[in-house]
């Protein structure tokens, strides 16, 4: 059976954007393949490393929402990323086979330093060696495991593309070891928020969080953007310039075709089709807030799929790494 590994940095709750580009897939892709999610708690640190307790909160919560949105402890290994030191290990042979200048050069973390003034400064001068090399940790996350598919949003694909050459490198300096990993994009990689910015994003404040509550949502809703010609009610519109239309056919509104219709017709209103589409996404959200409410009256539940999942994945980083230090020569003692 082929194996998969993914995972988010554990900084806060998952948004619609995560369940669209990645959750949901990987909720498909678990049938398939051997699962290892990871809850990159080192990562999240890169960038949060004077606000441990957020990181920590956060863990819990991204559990939660894993289990919320279908992620089955019966056939995914949900792991914690500190927990497997293989991993940094593997991180510290990695840092020899990729250029300081090759790190500065991924687009993802360029952008996200540019993001983060307040803890790089104003043009990243601040910039640490740990945040710098984060991609070379996501490169042992995913060759701790010897993954074959990596399903991701698409801003991670630097980090994929940075993967591959770093274990390129490897099976040619020490003979084949790591599969070379393929990134799998879910059929819409990257979700507009509803302000209609290309990416719904916490740092953008647009977001819909899978645990928002029907109020929440509804004013959210609310404040989406929609076609500015269409200026009273019954003016025809296009709603291929209406987030509203956009949210609609995202998650699968069965009337999209009737919202369209009557939209160009001018037989829509705007705040009416928004209410619509706010008890659309609740109703859509229903059953991942009760599977999820489920595991948040039972934290002892989810604490015990916590440590099965990272024995698992220890295990599994344990065997991985004999090949590692035997290829290596680095087997003393064996
Ligand atoms: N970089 C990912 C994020 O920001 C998290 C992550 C860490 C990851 N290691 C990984 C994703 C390995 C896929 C594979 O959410």
């Amino acid at each position: 059976m082929k194996t998969i590994l993914t995972g988010d940095r554990p900084t806060g709750r998952l948004h619609l954007g995560h369940y669209f580009g990645s959750v949901e897939n990987r909720v498909k892709l678990q049938n398939d393949y051997d699962t290892y999610i990871l809850i990159a708690d080192v990562q999240a640190l890169t960038d949060n490393f004077n606000n441990p307790e957020k990181v920590r909160k956060s863990v819990y919560n991204l559990a939660l929402d894993y289990l919320g949105c279908g992620i089955d402890p019966k056939q995914s290994h949900i792991y914690i990323q500190s927990l497997i030191p293989e991993v940094a290990e593997l991180t510290v042979y990695f840092s020899n086979l990729v250029t300081v200048p090759r790190l500065y050069r991924n687009p993802t973390t360029k952008h996200e330093l540019l993001q983060k003034k307040e803890v790089f400064g104003e043009s990243g001068e601040g910039i640490t060696y740990g945040f710098l090399g984060y991609p070379v940790s996501q490169a042992a996350d995913i060759a701790c495991v010897n993954s074959n598919l990596v399903p991701v949003g698409e801003d991670q694909l630097p980090h994929i593309e940075q993967t591959r050459e770093i274990l390129r490198k490897f099976n040619n300096i020490y003979g084949e070891t790591f599969n070379i990993p393929e990134p799998v994009l879910s059929t819409s990689p990257r979700i507009k928020g509803l302000d209609g910015n290309e990416k719904m994003s916490k740092s953008l404040n647009n977001c819909i969080y899978l645990s928002d509550d029907a109020d929440t949502i509804t004013k959210k809703v609310m404040t989406a953007v929609t076609d500015p010609d269409k200026i009273r009610k019954d003016d025809p519109a296009n709603p291929d310039k209406c987030m509203v239309y956009y949210y609609h056919k995202l998650i699968r509104n069965k009337d999209v075709d009737t919202v369209c219709e009557e939209c160009k017709k001018g037989e829509r209103g705007c705040v009416y089709c928004k209410k619509e589409l706010a008890r659309a996404i609740i109703e859509f959200l229903k059953p991942i807030q009760e599977r999820r409410k489920y595991y948040e009256d039972r934290p002892e539940e989810v604490e015990k799929i916590l440590k099965e999942g990272t024995l698992a994945t220890k295990r599994k980083a344990e065997e991985v790494m004999k090949k590692v230090r035997k290829n290596m020569n680095l087997d003393y003692f064996e």
